[in-house]
C-alpha cells in the first residue's frame, strides 16, 4: 500500500481526491491538511464522503510529517502557496503532484507575465512535467514532481491537439471558448459567486487575458515545434461542475473531413480516457455526460463553407480538470494500471 497525503484536502479539488482515492486499491490517504478544519472529520467538510475515511480528520500541515509518513503527496492548495512548498518536499525524495499553476509553465518570465510575480525556484519550472498523460507519458513515468494542467487549458489543448500535431490547421488563427461551471472557482465564495450573481449567468470573465492560455500556448508550441498564440475567452456558465472548449480554426487548403477525423483517432486510439464522440442522440461533446468521471469526451464539426473546424472537449474540471488528471498521473508515476480507481462512469442524469 502506498501512503498519500493530499495538502489542501478542505478544498473542492483536495476533497474530489479524496473520493476517488477512496476507491484505489493500492493508494491510502493518511494525511489530509485543513488549517481551518484541523482535528475534524474530513466528512464534516465533505459530506458526500460520510461513511468513508472512518478515521482520517484533518491535520495542520507538517512537512516532517508528511515526509516520514508518505511517499506521495498532492498539493491542492492555491498558486503561490505551492511554489514554496514543492522544493522543500523535492529535497526529501518524496514525489510531489501539485494541482496549481506554480510549476506547469516551463518559462519563468512567462510566469511572472500571467501570474504577476517573479518565479522564486525557476530551475524547478525545467524539472516539473506537464501533467497531460496524453503529451507526456513517458515524461510522468520518470518525473518526481508533476505539474496538473489547469481545467480550461486540459480541455483546450485536447480539443486542439490533433489539428496541430498533424498540421491541418492554420497555426496564426486559433480561437478558444471556453464555457466553465463555478466549482472552478474553488470553495472560498467572491461576489460573482453569490447564487443570485451566478445562478443563469452566462457571462465572459478575462475575455482576452485569462491566465489559462499560457499553457495552451506553450502545450501547442511544443507540438507545432514552433510559437503559437492563441485567443481565448472563458465564459462563466449556470453550472457548478463542467469545463467545454470550443476551439475555431481555418483547416488548410484540401484538408477533408476525413483527414481530420484520421488525425484524432490515431492521436487518441488507446487513450483510456478520451472519448472520441461521433454519434448519439446528442452528438458533440456535453460536460453534462462527464460529470463525476475522468473522461474527456472530443469532437469535431467542419464548416465547409467558411473553411473552419469546430473542435470540442468536455471535461469535468474537477475530474480530468484537476483530480482524476492528477491520481492518472499518480498512477503512471507509481507504475500502477493508468486507470486504477477512475474507472468511473459518469453521471447521468446530471
Ligand atoms: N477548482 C478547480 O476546478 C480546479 C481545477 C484545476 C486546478 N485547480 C487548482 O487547484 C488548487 C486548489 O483549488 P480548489 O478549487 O480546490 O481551491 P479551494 O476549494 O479554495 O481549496 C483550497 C485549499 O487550500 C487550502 N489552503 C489555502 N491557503 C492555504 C495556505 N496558505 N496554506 C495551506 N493550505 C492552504 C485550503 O484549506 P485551509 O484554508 O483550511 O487550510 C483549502 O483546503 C488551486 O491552485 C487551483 O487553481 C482547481
Amino acid at each position: 500500500m502506498v501512503e498519500a497525503c493530499i495538502v489542501g484536502a478542505s478544498g473542492y479539488t483536495g476533497g474530489e481526491l479524496l473520493r476517488y482515492l477512496a476507491l484505489h486499491p493500492d493508494v491510502e490517504v493518511v494525511l489530509a491538511t485543513s488549517r481551518e478544519y484541523a482535528g475534524l472529520p474530513v466528512s464534516y467538510v465533505h459530506l458526500n464522503l460520510r461513511g468513508f475515511y472512518r478515521y482520517l480528520r484533518f491535520t495542520k500541515l507538517n512537512l516532517d510529517e508528511v515526509t516520514r509518513k508518505c511517499s506521495i503527496v498532492f498539493l491542492a492548495v492555491p498558486h503561490g502557496v505551492s511554489m514554496k512548498l514543492v522544493p522543500e518536499l523535492l529535497r526529501t525524495g518524496i514525489k510531489v503532484i501539485d494541482l496549481s499553476a506554480d510549476y506547469r509553465l516551463k518559462d519563468p518570465k512567462v510566469y511572472e507575465y500571467w501570474y504577476g510575480r517573479r518565479h522564486e525556484y525557476p530551475e524547478l519550472l525545467r524539472e516539473a512535467v506537464y501533467g497531460l498523460p496524453e503529451l507526456h507519458r513517458e515524461e510522468i513515468r520518470k518525473a518526481q514532481l508533476v505539474a496538473v494542467p489547469g481545467c480550461n487549458s486540459t480541455a483546450a489543448i485536447l480539443a486542439a491537439a490533433p489539428l496541430v500535431k498533424y498540421g491541418l490547421i492554420d497555426l496564426d488563427h486559433i480561437a478558444v471558448d471556453v464555457k466553465a461551471g463555478s466549482s472552478e472557482a474553488g470553495s472560498k465564495p467572491y461576489p460573482g459567486s453569490h447564487h443570485p450573481e451566478r445562478e443563469n449567468a452566462i457571462r465572459p470573465y478575462d475575455p482576452a487575458g485569462h491566465r489559462h492560455v499560457a499553457e495552451v500556448e506553450q502545450e501547442l508550441g511544443m507540438l507545432a515545434g514552433r510559437s503559437i498564440k492563441v485567443a481565448f475567452t472563458p465564459h462563466a456558465v449556470s453550472a457548478i461542475r463542467g469545463s467545454l472548449a470550443t476551439v475555431h480554426a481555418w483547416l488548410k487548403e484540401g484538408v477533408s473531413e476525413r483527414d481530420v477525423l484520421r488525425a484524432y483517432t490515431s492521436m487518441y486510439r488507446g487513450e483510456p480516457f478520451i472519448r472520441l464522440v461521433r454519434v448519439g442522440l446528442l452528438r458533440y461533446p456535453d460536460p453534462k455526460y462527464v460529470i463525476g468521471s475522468n473522461y474527456a469526451d472530443v469532437g469535431f464539426a467542419v464548416d465547409e463553407r467558411v473553411g473552419r473546424i469546430a473542435a470540442f472537449a468536455a471535461i469535468d474540471n474537477l475530474g480530468k480538470g484537476a483530480a482524476g488528471q492528477a491520481v492518472q498521473c499518480m498512477n503512471i508515476m507509481l507504475g500502477f494500471d493508468e486507470t486504477k480507481g477512475l474507472l468511473i462512469p459518469p453521471l447521468k442524469p446530471a
